[in-house]
């Protein structure tokens, strides 16, 4: 290959929490740049510091309606998708569309340009799962007509539609499984854990943890997922190779690293869990490490330090720390008042 070509990556889903850090990560490794994305859950602002590139293309589209785009493509990176329960639940029908038929609109793409394909799947493919840490070769527990379902089938039909895309039409595939994964450019208000504990730490209200908070989660740095995610296209893998923090804590425990890091009067409370909410979620990475070298490197203290520095900014952290600091002294002068945690029967 001539020494000065630049691969061309086309990102769909590039203006997402994920799909940002990648478009990022990809320019900086000397890739050309197409980032398609509908802006259902994603926002512009994620790659708007990319505009203006001659490396970089952002297209606004909905990947189920056939995609097009010019010239050679070396790899295709399919990370389109509502991603949390609230985006899932407030769009089934988008996320059951863009699992089933944009997932393959974007194989037919790779296939048209002859070029490597990676499916961005999740640790929902596991379901609530029966055996712990989970490995890829464990088929999963999955509720196929609950709320989740939504998600976790649309995902597991475009694991099954890559795999046939790979045996039956000779595509080079990779799959991975996602496990959860924090940082900046989560939005506030997209319903997941971290971004709803540190948003009602900054304003000093109670934290809510769903049950009793001993269910478990590990949580992985943007920076590391996208790591990954570029070993596993540049290598020849097929997976399916989950991609995660293995260091597992309880959601309890996440929410008080979260005050603390903050340092907020606020107060763990105790709300129902969720219909299907896994118990536990740990990825073995073992398939990682051994066939892409890959492991998480940022420890969870410095990487929710990152995080809620983001959010301080994104929060307005003038006003996020004043609240902070007149809901602190209210409770120093009345201690009385302070609300008492709250734990479900
Ligand atoms: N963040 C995590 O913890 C996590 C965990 C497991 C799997 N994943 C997977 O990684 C991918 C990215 O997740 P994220 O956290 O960045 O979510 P996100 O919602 O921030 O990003 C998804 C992007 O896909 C876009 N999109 C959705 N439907 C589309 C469609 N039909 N056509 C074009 N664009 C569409 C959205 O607008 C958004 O920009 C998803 O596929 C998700 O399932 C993420």
């Amino acid at each position: 290959m001539n020494p000065s070509y630049s691969p061309h990556s086309v990102v769909l889903g590039g203006s997402g929490f994920v799909g940002s850090h990648l478009c990022d990560r990809l320019l900086e490794a000397g890739h050309r740049v197409t980032c398609v994305d509908s802006l259902l859950t994603g926002r512009r602002s994620n790659v708007a510091h990319l505009d203006g590139r001659s490396d970089f293309r952002f297209v606004e589209q909905d990947i189920c309606s056939p995609i097009a785009v010019d010239g050679p493509v070396e790899t295709v990176f399919h990370l389109a998708s509502p991603a949390s329960p609230k985006d899932y639940y407030t769009y089934p029908l988008e996320t059951l569309a863009t699992g089933s038929t944009g997932t393959r609109n974007a194989l037919e793409l790779a296939r048209r340009h002859g070029a490597r394909f990676l499916l961005a799947s999740t640790s929902e493919v596991y379901g609530d799962p029966e055996i712990h840490p989970q490995q890829e070769d464990y088929w999963g527990r999955v509720n196929p007509i609950g709320p989740r379902s939504v998600y976790d089938e649309a995902k597991r039909f475009s694991e099954a539609i890559t795999a046939a895309y790979r045996r039956e039409l000779d595509v080079d595939t990779v799959i991975v499984r996602i496990f959860n994964t924090y940082g900046p450019r989560m939005r506030a208000a997209d319903g997941r854990a971290l971004p709803a504990f540190v948003s009602q730490a900054f304003a000093g209200e109670p934290v809510t943890v769903h049950g009793d908070g001993l269910q478990t989660r590990s949580f992985c740095f943007v920076s590391d997922l996208v790591d990954g995610l570029f070993r596993a296209a540049m290598s020849g893998e097929a997976g399916p190779i989950n991609l995660g923090n293995p260091e597992e804590i309880t959601i309890g425990e996440f929410a008080q690293e979260v005050i603390d890091c903050i340092g907020s009067p606020s107060e763990l409370v105790f709300t129902p869990r969720p219909v299907d909410d896994p118990t536990v979620r740990r990825p073995d990475i073992t398939r990682a490490r051994t066939l892409l070298g890959w492991e998480p490197r940022v420890p969870r203290k410095d990487g929710l330090k990152r995080t809620i520095d983001y959010f301080a900014v994104e929060l307005g952290f003038e006003s996020a720390q004043r609240r902070v600091t007149d809901r602190a002294s209210r409770r120093r002068s009345a201690p009385a008042a302070r609300s008492a945690v709250t734990v479900p029967s």
